[in-house]
């Protein structure tokens, strides 16, 4: 099984990138446009993630672990809300489509209801036994990437 880094170690290791997207800007003045798509892609690279770990456990429900099911559900609720404010100057596109900053109650609705399923999910994998206790809220969260990049995300990346 493909061996994701638990959240300790993301989260340690998210930290080392930010500080060095601080250093390399201070170092060389570059654009802050490019440190906004540079933070947002790496939270979601690391949704991805974990959202990978969880889904195997979909897919084979006796390899159920709740620890990590629970480590990886916390992850995401901690860091719903940390991407949004670097979508806020429309210089850095990246991947994102122009509807980012022409539809932005749309966007900021699907990155509330993010927040909202994912903090559901973490709810519902306290005290989750088995697989069938968090699948709905799973399907959840699954269904609000999915919507998302519908609209807000370029698709040929
Ligand atoms: C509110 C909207 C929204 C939600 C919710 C959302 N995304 Fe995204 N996602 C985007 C946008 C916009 C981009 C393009 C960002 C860019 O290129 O700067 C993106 C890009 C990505 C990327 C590519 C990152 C890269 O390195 O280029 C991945 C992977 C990703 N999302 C995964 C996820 C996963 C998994 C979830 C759910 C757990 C999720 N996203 C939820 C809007 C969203």
């Amino acid at each position: 099984m493909a061996q994701v880094p638990t959240y300790k170690s993301l989260k340690s290791l998210f930290s080392i990138t930010l500080m060095a997207a601080t250093l390399g800007l201070m170092a060389c003045s570059g654009p802050a446009a490019d440190s906004d798509i540079k933070a947002r892609q790496d939270s979601m690279k690391s949704w991805g993630d974990a959202m990978g770990v969880m889904g195997d456990m979909a897919k084979a429900p006796d390899t159920f672990d709740a620890a990590v099911f629970k480590e990886q559900a916390a992850f995401l609720a901690e860091d719903a809300a940390s991407p949004w404010s670097h979508f806020e100057n429309q210089e850095s596109m990246g991947n994102a489509t122009e509807a980012v900053w022409s539809n932005t109650d749309g966007f900021s609705d699907e990155a509330e209801n993010f927040q909202k399923v994912t903090a559901e999910l973490n709810a519902a994998a306290q005290n989750a036994t088995s697989i069938d206790d968090v699948m709905p809220a799973f399907g959840q969260v699954g269904e609000s990437c999915k919507t998302c990049h519908t609209d807000f995300r370029a698709k040929n990346d």
